[in-house]
């Protein structure tokens, strides 16, 4: 009889992999299960990764191509290789994903291709590629399944003119006329890669404000910038459909609060309006696990426990739809699991979009705090008044620090600035540890730094500003 395994995880994305790993690193038998051929999940494959080699690739073409005169650069014509753009990124995956191969191998985990499926408490089956089924015994199973892109009625994707994240990142030409429907975390990103690769990039979105889940300040001040960088906005709009003609594909659109119709013109949509947890045929019912309406798995609060014996981790179940957030939550459950202690403070999880320039932020917003009736002092500075910022022409943006009232205690941090996904780290070290705001105005920051503008921000708080 086959070994019983203290741990199968069904999915092999961030929550999946790092809950393995942490799992084969505490002496669990733990075996992952995942069907999409690569290990990674959508982070690795079709989300992170391959988006942020496509952004860092578009912006040092756009750099060279706008800011390289300025700075006493010349150079000859420049000339897109989009192939050879593509190549990379995939370069960059391939690489990823063998590393996690390569970390199950070193850490005992065994890596089960197929799809996997709850058959009852302590068992899952798994199909694999070839149609043949085995079936897992275990102490705990563990569903890290993911998410999937939404969809709007009166769509249909076909992933080459009307495509996801999927097929976003895998264009292989560059559209003359491109639509993002949705101006989130993805409409701004693959917005951005396509602008600057040549693309007329319109962004609709359904709300009056861009990045719904930001700052109000920071999204603000990123729609300016983006709109400077030829990203055009419609807002407020609601998509009824897209027609796909043989030429071009017509975008119907009207007014949210209702109105006239209105059709764009464009030669591919991109659809970023949200994910939904990825549940489908998993056979949750065979071990009692519920969802709620928008498919998500109930779980214990902080506790990751779904059912008896079954645990739920990263997109599928409530928190940030980011992979560091399911990484860590991955973590957790592969601690409690072994007997120790395992948590996550959702409140204090980064979030970064890596536009340029970036938006970055941790805890509270104002409007947050405003609707929780917390009292807070708020220090604000702007990178035009940093040296390096100035040094490097990139002074778009600010730093704001948000800190309790009474007890000076940093409640939120908001940025955006080139290179502030770096910087919001030293917040959420500071958060972690209970910080006040003067403890980061009294730390000593390298000049010239753009990181000295967190401490202003810091020392703004204190009302010690040195703005000019
Ligand atoms: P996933 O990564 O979705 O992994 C789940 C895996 O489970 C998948 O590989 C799937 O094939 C597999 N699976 C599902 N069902 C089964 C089954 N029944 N049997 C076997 N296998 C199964 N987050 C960030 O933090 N930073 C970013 O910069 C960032 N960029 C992104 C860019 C894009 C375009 C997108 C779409 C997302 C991005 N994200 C980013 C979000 C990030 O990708 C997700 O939050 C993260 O991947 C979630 O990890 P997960 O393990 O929960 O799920
Ligand atoms: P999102 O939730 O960030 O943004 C979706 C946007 O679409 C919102 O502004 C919303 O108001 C709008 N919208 C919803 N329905 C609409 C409609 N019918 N018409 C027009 N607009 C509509 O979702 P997105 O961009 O799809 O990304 C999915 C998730 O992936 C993110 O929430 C994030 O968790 C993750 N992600 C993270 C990244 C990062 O960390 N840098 C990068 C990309 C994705």
């Amino acid at each position: 009889m086959a070994e019983t395994y203290d741990v199968v995880i069904i999915g092999g994305g961030p929550g999946g992999y790092n809950c393995a790993i942490r799992a084969g690193q505490l002496g669990l038998k733990v075996a992952c299960i995942e069907s999409r051929g690569t290990l990674g999940g959508t982070c690795l494959n079709v989300g992170c990764i391959p988006s942020k080699a496509l952004l860092h690739a578009s912006e040092l073409f756009a750099t060279a191509q706008n800011d390289f005169a300025g700075m006493g650069i010349k150079t000859g014509k420049l000339e897109l290789d989009l192939d050879q753009m593509m190549a990379q990124k995939t370069e960059a995956v391939n690489g990823l994903t063998k590393g996690i191969e390569f970390l199950f191998k070193k850490n005992k985990v065994d890596y089960v291709k197929g799809r996997g499926k709850i058959l009852g408490k302590g068992k899952v089956e798994v199909t694999g590629e070839d149609g043949k089924t085995q079936t897992l015994d275990t102490k705990n199973i563990v569903i890290a399944t993911g998410s999937e892109p939404a969809n709007l009625p009166g769509i249909e994707i076909d992933e080459e003119r009307v495509v996801t994240n999927t097929g976003a990142l895998s264009m292989t030409s560059v559209p003359k006329r491109l639509i993002l429907i949705g101006a989130g975390v993805i409409g701004l990103e693959m917005g951005s890669v396509w602008a600057r690769l040549g693309s007329e990039v319109t962004v609709v979105e359904y709300l009056d404000r861009i990045m719904p889940g930001a700052d109000n300040e920071i999204a603000k001040e990123a729609q300016k910038v983006l709109k400077k960088q030829g990203l055009n906005f419609r807002l407020g709009m609601k998509v009824t459909g897209v027609e796909k003609l043989k030429s071009k594909l017509k975008l119907s659109m009207e007014p949210a609060s209702g109105g006239e119709t209105e059709v764009l013109d464009a030669d591919a949509v991109i659809v970023a309006i949200g994910r939904k947890p990825y549940t489908e045929g998993l056979g949750l019912e065979s071990v009692g696990v519920t969802t709620d309406k928008r498919g998500v798995v109930q779980v214990t609060d902080g506790h990751f426990k779904a059912a008896d014996g079954v645990w739920a981790v990263g997109d599928c179940i409530h928190g940030p739809m980011l992979a560091h957030k399911a990484e860590d939550d991955g973590v957790a459950v592969a601690e409690l699991i072994a007997g120790k202690a395992g948590h996550v403070d959702y409140n204090l999880v980064p979030s970064v979009v890596y536009t340029k320039p970036e938006m970055a932020w941790v805890g509270k917003t104002e409007e947050q705090l405003k609707e929780e009736g917390v009292e807070y002092v708020k220090g604000k500075f702007p990178f035009m008044a940093n040296s390096r910022a100035r040094t490097n022409h990139e002074t778009e943006g600010f730093v704001k620090i948000l800190a309790d009232k009474k007890t000076d205690r940093i409640l939120g941090a908001h940025m955006i600035g080139v290179g502030v996904g770096e910087m919001i780290a030293e917040l959420c070290v500071a958060m972690e540890f209970g910080a006040a705001s003067e403890d980061i105005a009294r730390t000593s920051h390298a000049h010239p730094t753009m990181s000295e503008a967190v401490r202003q921000a810091a020392m703004a708080v204190e009302g010690w500003t040195m703005q000019m």
